[in-house]
């Protein structure tokens, strides 16, 4: 298995391409099943958990041919299976969203459940309780959940708390509802948003995505489509964070500026320059980093997928920052692991007080996310001598070539073979 090596070499400098949305893509992906024909999307990176959509979306029976940054999903000439098996759900917990689309178009799913996961609980009550309200049977056999319906009938849903997968997976079993659905209190995230951009070109009629209302008129078929997806807001934000810890000028080419405002604001209260640059957003730090405060919330709150990286830009500030995680429980995962390269980080519950260090020092290190292990590579990007960041398979589900673009940027970063690492 490979890591990726990184050692400290001073500001970045030059442009990086931003990818599509992995957390846009998934559920677009997904919503290809609720029509027949061939439908074509553009911009999809080239990761780990877009493989494995495709690897579940074939199992169903669909057939999908992957020309990376292409994904054309079709009708394969046999049935569909309405089965997402325990063996890809456990892989990935976004399967779950094909719950909605398989109920909705073929009366019928039987999807593995998901259980906790190395961030969390992450229960989806929130899915099951709408689908029932949308007139669905469900049960719980064999650890899968089982939704029969012969057609789902639109109703008013109020979520307990906003959920982005659960707010997805309604509105696309909705979208092929008789009659009208609306969501209340919704996930009001930018992925949210261009789900619903998809599904109206689909054929149903869906207004306030984006907002925490949904007013969805389901169709009786929808139809295939032709979409771009959106530029991956996570990934931007994590070339900041690395930008914000080195040091340095870089042109993040194609970021979504709009959807990273919350993120944009810490940044630059922490001492780091953005602005807009055409398409492109140019983010620099040539002044000290300075401590800042930072509590995650659902958007448009600072995203909890920002959390790890910004905490490790935060260890080599200038004073204290106090970070707090609402959204999953267990989300510090990566702190043991900046502790062991000599940043000072004391957590209480939810909250991390971080005291910055005027240096941090490489070491072996691993983590068990995403986000975590990307804020290992921030770390790593300003410590003295070799980090060694295990369990690459964690960033190769969400960053595309993470160690080609910061190179690309001049940083010192390879990924080698693990065999023979100290
Ligand atoms: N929740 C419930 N019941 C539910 C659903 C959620 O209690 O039925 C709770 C969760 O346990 C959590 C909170 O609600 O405490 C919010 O979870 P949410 O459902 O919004 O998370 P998700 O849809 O499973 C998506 C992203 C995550 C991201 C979260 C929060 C995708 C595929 N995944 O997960 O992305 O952290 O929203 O923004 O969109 C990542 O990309 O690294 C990642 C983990």
């Amino acid at each position: 298995m490979d890591a990726i090596r990184v050692r400290g070499n001073g500001p970045l400098s030059g442009r990086i391409p931003v990818g599509g949305a992995k957390n846009a893509a998934l559920p677009i992906l997904c919503a290809t099943l609720l029509s027949d024909g061939a439908s074509l999307l553009r911009n999809v990176p080239g990761l780990r958990d877009i493989e494995t959509t495709s690897a579940l979306l074939r199992f169903l029976g669909r057939d999908v041919a992957v020309a990376a940054p292409e994904v054309r999903v079709s009708a394969a000439s046999g049935p569909i299976r309405p089965e997402a098996p325990y063996e890809l759900v456990r892989q990935m917990r976004a399967s779950v969203l094909v719950l909605g689309p398989l109920v909705a178009r073929h009366g019928r799913a039987k999807v593995s459940l998901p259980g906790g996961c190395a961030i969390g609980a992450r229960p989806i009550d929130q899915h099951i309780r709408g689908l029932e309200a949308l007139g669905a049977t469900i049960r719980v056999e064999h650890g899968y959940v089982v939704a029969e319906a012969p057609r789902l009938k639109g109703a008013e849903i109020v979520f307990d708390l906003p959920t982005v997968t659960g707010t997805e997976n309604l509105m696309m079993a909705a979208a092929l509802a008789k009659g009208r659905t609306t969501l209340v209190n919704c996930a009001r995230e930018p992925e949210v948003e261009e789900l619903g951009r998809v599904l109206n070109k689909m054929g149903a009629k869906v207004e306030g995505a984006g907002t925490d209302i949904i007013v969805i008129h389901g169709a009786d078929a929808l139809d295939p489509f032709d979409h771009a997806i959106i530029s991956d807001r996570i990934e931007a934000g994590t070339f900041m964070a690395a930008v914000g810890a080195a040091g340095g000028d870089v042109l993040l080419e194609h970021a979504p500026i709009d959807d990273l405002e919350p993120v944009i604001v810490k940044m630059r209260q922490a001492g780091v320059e953005v602005e807009r640059d055409g398409e492109h957003m140019r983010v620099r730090r040539v002044k000290p980093l300075r401590a800042v405060d930072v509590t995650t919330a659902p958007h448009p709150g600072f995203p909890t997928d920002m959390q790890a990286q910004f905490m490790a830009m935060m260890c080599v500030a200038e004073g204290q920052s106090v970070l707090t995680e609402t959204i999953f429980e267990n989300r510090f995962m990566h702190v043991p692991e900046l502790c062991r390269m000599g940043a000072d980080i004391d957590t209480r519950g939810h909250t991390a007080f971080v005291t910055g260090v005027k240096g941090l020092s490489g070491a072996s290190v691993m983590a068990t996310d995403l986000r975590a292990s990307a804020s290992l590579v921030i770390a790593g990007l300003v410590a003295e001598g070799d980090t060694i960041v295990r369990r690459v398979y964690h960033l190769d589900r969400g960053y595309e070539h993470i160690e080609k673009k910061l190179a690309g940027v001049g940083a010192d970063i390879a990924r080698v073979p693990l065999e023979g690492m100290p």
